[in-house]
């Protein structure tokens, strides 16, 4: 691991590490994970994140003058570049980088916005919350960070939850300036009290610690209300100010209720809301916050090719009354979309434009009464039922070529996550839990071992009348898995959250009631 701390070392080492690699250039995925050091786990889960998904993982550790109020504590915020260090490396960061103020702004002695060319969040999004208490706070964090941007140019950015404002106005400036990374938001990492990491809370007396506690469970009291029906703005926000008033020493600056996007207030939450709250205790200044989701479940399964995903998630779908979303049916109406075009199959800029524009519907497919789990769904593009159409010899030869474009499955992405806006899903693939709803309610990651999936892919080929080694099968399936997990597109993952179903010896219906069972007892619906 490397230690920089100017942008000309930066910038070579970055350039070097691009040269170096056996892979074309572009294959190069580079996770920025942006902190202002006195690293704790919160810090390191993003790391591990950023490690999991790419080639060169940079953080950057920098306190940033730029975000301080003038009354705040920059002067005291901690430091101990050393121990940070040590930290990640021992998580494998590639580059720390850890400039000094001068170096990031060299033409102000004391920075500060009126000097420095620099970003305006809209007023919208600053004017409430940490906004209205840290006036210029925002526009410094998205100056800082536009930069960081600018020098690292990383494929991903990895950003806590836990600082769920600063994460909103991050994913605005990103839309809003077109700057091509994927911003990732990763969950909050909260002490065995409940009390989220947080490098201020260094600040705390051990009776403080204790005390901060409350916060955490001030925001799980609203959320039990909310899980019991109650979803207006007052009911929740009485339930968070009660029991901080179980502990005085708890001095609430805002509890507030927003949309997790927009950060608009909300007077009730009707799809998703962001359930944030600042908290003065003693000297330190506390934040915490909960996301509230009214939807159905979503059902995430992630493994290995063969390991029986598509039966299962079918006949999973049917019996919990779940829409199945078949991504496979969405690349195939995409295929059609392009061959009916008329664009030519490596016109890549092209089937880039008619994707981002196109408008693809899916619903359970009809069954007579029939084995529904055979019945394929119904799929539209842009209002045209070509449910038929995709199953066409064509579209089959054409389709994993047209769905191996990043710009197609980054757009089939973005309109599964409108899928999931109101739940009540099941999908299945390599990164469902992992990349596609990191937030899904249940994950499955079902498995086989190799020999097993050889067998039954050995009975498969005999039923078709083609007798293959089983030896031959396995040395396939091992180097599959390999590809599927160092893949750059969707490679395969199985997230921390996720339950192992080991189907090895098991039916397709024991997988199924297993995985139902499991749903039921979460969710104890019947
Ligand atoms: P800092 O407070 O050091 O946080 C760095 C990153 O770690 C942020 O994305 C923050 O949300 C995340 N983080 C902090 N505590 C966490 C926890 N308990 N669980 C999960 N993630 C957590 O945020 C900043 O620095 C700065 O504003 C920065 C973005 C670096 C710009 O200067």
């Amino acid at each position: 691991m490397r230690l920089l701390t100017t942008v000309a070392g930066l910038r070579c080492a970055l350039d070097r590490f691009r040269l170096s690699s056996p892979t074309r250039i572009e294959h190069q995925r580079i996770g920025l994970v942006p902190t202002m050091g006195a690293l704790h786990e919160g810090h390191l889960s993003l790391i591990r994140r950023a490690r999991a998904e790419n080639e060169i993982v940079v953080v950057s550790i920098f306190v940033n003058p730029l975000q301080f109020g003038p009354n705040e504590d920059f002067q005291r915020y901690p430091r101990v570049l050393e121990q940070d260090q040590k930290l990640c490396a021992a998580q494998g960061a590639d580059i720390v980088f850890a400039p000094s103020a001068v170096e990031l702004y060299p033409f102000t002695k004391v920075p500060n916005s009126q000097d420095l060319t620099h970003i305006v969040p809209p007023q919208s999004m600053v004017q409430l919350m940490c906004g209205r208490s840290r006036p210029g706070h925002f526009e410094g964090v998205v100056t800082v960070v536009a930069k960081l941007f600018n020098l690292v140019q990383p494929t991903s950015a990895y950003f806590g939850q836990k600082d769920a404002q600063q994460l909103a106005i991050l994913k605005r400036l990103v839309l809003d300036l077109n700057i091509p990374v994927n911003l990732v938001g990763c969950p909050i990492v909260r002490e065995e009290n409940g009390l989220a990491y947080s490098s201020r809370n260094q600040y705390l007396t051990a009776e403080e610690r204790t005390q901060a506690a409350t916060l955490y469970k001030s925001l799980c009291k609203a959320k039990e209300a909310f899980m019991n029906g109650h979803h207006l703005r007052e009911t929740l926000l009485q339930q968070v100010h009660d029991e901080l008033a179980t502990v005085p020493a708890l001095d609430p600056e805002y509890v507030e209720l927003v949309n997790p996007e927009t950060l608009e207030p909300l007077e009730e939450v009707e799809e998703a809301g962001l359930l944030a709250i600042a908290v003065r205790l003693g000297k330190t200044r506390l934040i915490d916050n909960i996301i509230l989701q009214n939807r159905r479940p979503i059902l995430a399964i992630d493994g290995p090719a063969g390991a029986g995903k598509s039966t299962v998630v079918r006949r999973v779908a049917r019996e919990l009354n779940l829409l199945y979303l078949d991504t496979g049916a969405m690349y195939r109406a995409v295929t059609w979309l392009v061959l009916q075009s008329g664009i030519a199959l490596d016109d890549e800029p092209a089937i880039a434009e008619l994707v981002s524009q196109c408008d693809i519907q899916l619903a359970s497919g009809t069954t007579d009464g029939h084995d529904l789990s055979a019945a394929p769904c119904r799929v539209w593009v842009n209002q045209q039922e070509v449910t038929q159409e995709i199953r066409s010899l064509e579209v089959t030869e054409h389709v994993s070529a047209i769905a191996a474009l990043p710009s197609v499955r980054q757009e089939l992405v973005s309109q599964q996550r409108h899928y999931g806006r109101k739940g009540g899903i099941v999908m299945d693939g390599r990164d469902i839990g992992t990349y596609v709803f990191p937030d899904a309610e249940l994950k499955i990651f079902l498995t086989a071992s190799i020999e097993e999936r050889a067998r039954r892919r050995q009975q498969d080929l005999l039923q078709q009348g083609t007798e293959v080694p089983l030896k031959h099968l396995e040395q396939a399936i091992y180097e599959r898995d390999r590809n599927d997990s160092s893949r750059t597109v969707a490679p395969l993952r199985k997230a921390e959250d996720a339950i192992e179903v080991q189907t090895d010896g098991l039916t397709i219906e024991e997988v199924t009631s297993q995985i139902v069972a499991l749903y039921r007892e979460r969710f104890q619906e019947v």
